[in-house]
This record gives structure tokens, sequence and C-alpha cells, in this order.
């Protein structure tokens, strides 16, 4: 089974969210439950942002022993140079580095050709690698690049030094069938390839950063970058557990799994919402809170004959307690029965069948129907429906 391996930017893209500002100890509170999650590689920060930044990266440097730590920087001196005082003490550093590289970018963000892109990053990966054996080469908008000039992009990369090159989406633009045809492309055409680790990153504009992180990894790429719950400029990134659970559940078609503890994929993501304040939405997958709950009558009956009829996903894998059955209008009778049970009621047939009505009115006027409901129902129709 191929390694894939996880790139986390909670902290950094992750809290480019708009409203989102960590503080020291926040940061470092969260960098280790990812250490404890088995992330390979945190990036704690943008150290060029102001001195506070330099000093939450450190901070996080002095704790963190297990995984990769890295912090962004633009092809600047200045940039890099804050980097290396922020990951002075980190166990295990990389610099990464991000150059723009579409024509859009170019034209009206840099106002550089393709000539100064490529003599800009290769100076700056050459001055990083003077203090980093390890450097990751970001070449930014690159599913709006022009395929040939990435491939030179990322073939100078190489020869410049870089360990990792990181092709992002960083618009979320891509469709997953032409962003997989451009990894295939990169690996079959640029010399050297196999002397790096190739890295997607995802944004989700168009709601696809996970279907374009997964065919990425379908084509060949090593690494992924995303962030817990999916956080991030704009409509966020790639969420990191829905790619772990995916490449998990579906291992028979891509051949490829990470190495993180899956357990803790729920603990971490009620802790990043938590000190965020960014809520997760009930329906999100994974980890919403209603992910494993179950409402109509024919799945609440086909989960209790088998779990696996509705759920491809048993809760405790992620460390999420049980899956739940919710009584509403939609609900049928055997859950109804088995929540009697649970509730300590044990009814016949004929008892069964006016309470499951007096449940079912209750239903249409209440969207959820709670156990201090049910025994209030109970109480109240104890005449008709004896214990
Ligand atoms: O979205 C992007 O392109 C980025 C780079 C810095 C990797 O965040
Ligand atoms: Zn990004």
């Amino acid at each position: 089974m191929r390694k894939i391996y996880v790139f986390d930017t909670t902290l950094r893209d992750g809290e480019q969210s708009p409203g989102v500002s960590l503080t020291t100890e926040e940061k470092v509170e969260i960098a280790l439950q990812l250490e404890r999650l088995g992330i390979d590689r945190i990036e704690a920060g943008f150290a060029a942002t102001s001195p506070g930044e330099i000093e939450s990266i450190r901070a996080v440097a002095n704790r963190v022993k297990n995984a990769t730590l890295l912090s962004l920087a633009r092809c600047h001196t200045k940039d890099i140079d804050a980097v290396v005082q922020a990951l002075k003490d980190a166990a295990d550093p990389c610099l990464h580095l991000v150059l723009a590289t579409s024509p859009i970018h170019r034209e009206h963000k840099l106002r550089m050709d393709k000539a100064k892109v490529l003599e800009t990053a290769e100076a700056a990966i050459r001055y990083g690698r003077k203090f980093f054996d390890k450097v990751e080469f970001s070449a930014e908008d690159a599913s709006r690049t022009e395929i040939d000039f990435l491939c030179e992009v990322t073939a100078m990369a190489i020869r410049a030094g870089a360990s990792v090159v990181n092709l992002p989406d960083t618009v979320g633009f891509a469709t997953p069938d032409e962003f997989g045809r451009m990894f295939k492309t990169i690996k079959e055409t640029v010399p050297g390839i196999e002397k790096i680790q190739l890295s997607t990153h995802c944004h989700d504009d168009l709601g696809m950063a996970t279907a374009n992180t997964l065919a990425a990894i379908a084509n060949g790429v090593d690494q992924f970058e995303g962030t817990i719950n999916g956080i991030g400029e704009r409509a966020g990134n790639t969420c990191i557990e829905e790619v772990a659970l995916a490449l998990e559940t579906r291992s028979d078609f891509y051949g490829a799994k990470t190495t993180v503890n899956l357990s803790e994929l729920y603990r971490t993501s009620r802790m990043v919402s938590k000190l965020t304040g960014m809520n997760v939405p009930g329906n999100k997958a994974i980890v919403g809170a209603n992910a494993f709950a179950h409402e109509s009558g024919i799945h609440q009956d086909g989960m209790l004959k088998h779990r696996g009829t509705y759920e491809i996903i048993a809760p405790e894998t992620i460390g999420a307690s049980s899956s739940k059955l919710v009584l509403g209008k939609h609900s049928g009778r055997h859950a109804f029965k088995e929540k009697l049970v649970d509730l300590g009621y044990t009814l016949d047939e004929e008892q069964l069948n006016i309470a499951f009505a007096k449940f079912k009115n209750l239903a249409d006027r209440k969207k959820n129907v709670l156990s201090e409901d049910i025994r209030a129902l109970m109480e109240e129709n104890i005449a008709e429906v004896p214990k």
C-alpha cells in the first residue's frame, strides 16, 4: 500500500479564514493535537507576517517533535530570513517557498515574465538551501498555468534543490479529470521527477477540493495538503478528514493510505472548531453532527438489522461515540420500539400500535422527538398505554 504524506496547513491557510486569529497558546494546543493525530508535516504559519507570528511558530517548534515543521515564505530573502528565525528550534524544519506561475498572476500581480519567474524562484530555492536541508516549492495557481511552463518550473525547482514540489489549485478552478492529467504529464515528462516528492494543495471554490485531491493521488502525488474541517481562504481548503477516510474506505480503488491516527479525527475537529470559532455544519462529511445519524424509517430498520446497510464508516473509526437513530416524522416502528426498550418500557403489540400513532402525531408538530418527549407521551397516555 502506497503511503500518502499529509501536510496540515490549519495554522497557516486555515488561519487565513476570514475572522480567524489564533493566539500562540491556541496554535500550540492545535499543533500538539495534530502531532497526536499523526500528521507528517505541519505548517505553523507565515513567519514574515509579524514578529508575533515568528514567536508563535517558535513556540510550536519548541513543543512539536514528531512532525516536520514548516513556515511559508515568498521568494524574498527577507521572508526566508524570518523563517530561519522562526524554525531555528524545530526538530525537523522545512522552508515552504511560494511563487505564482499562471499568466494572470504573472501579468497582473507579479508583473514578471516567465524568465523572471524562473529566475526569482531558483534564486530563492538556492538561498533557502543554505539554511534548510528540506525546501518545498509551491507554484501558486499551478492549475491555471500553461502545462509546458509548469513542467519547466518543476524541472527548475528540482535542479535548484527542492525536496517537494507542490502544484496547487489555488482558486479551486480545476476539474478532477484535468487536474489528474496535469500530474500525469508532470510525472511522465519532467526529468528528475523521481528525486522529489510531488504534492497537491486544493481549494474548495467549486466544492471539488476533495475530488481534485483524490484525482491527484490517483495520478501519483506523494503528499496532499489540507486543513482540519476544511477551513481556509474563501470556501476553504481540502478537508484532511475527508481524504484520509476516502483513502481508508476505498483503499481497494486507490491502493494508497495515510498513516494518520483516524481515531483522533473527531477530537481534532472539535478542538479546531472551538478554538477558531468556525462551526462544523451538521451535514459535514465525516465529522458533522449528522454524519452518523439516521432518521427515516427505512434507514433505521436497515441499521437495526445490519449497520453496513447505511453506514460505510463506523463512528468509532474516527473516535466519535456511536451512530444515532434520530426520532422524527420519517421514523418507523422498528426504531420507535427500540427507543422504548432503551427507555425501559415493555409494550405488547396493541399498546405499541397506540403509542406509535401518538408518536407520529407528535412528530408532525415537533422536528426532533427527544427521550423526554417519549417519556412524557408515555406518562400522559398511561391509562391507554399501561407499562
Ligand atoms: O493556495 C495556495 O496556492 C497556497 C500556497 C501558498 C501553497 O496556499
Ligand atoms: Zn492555499
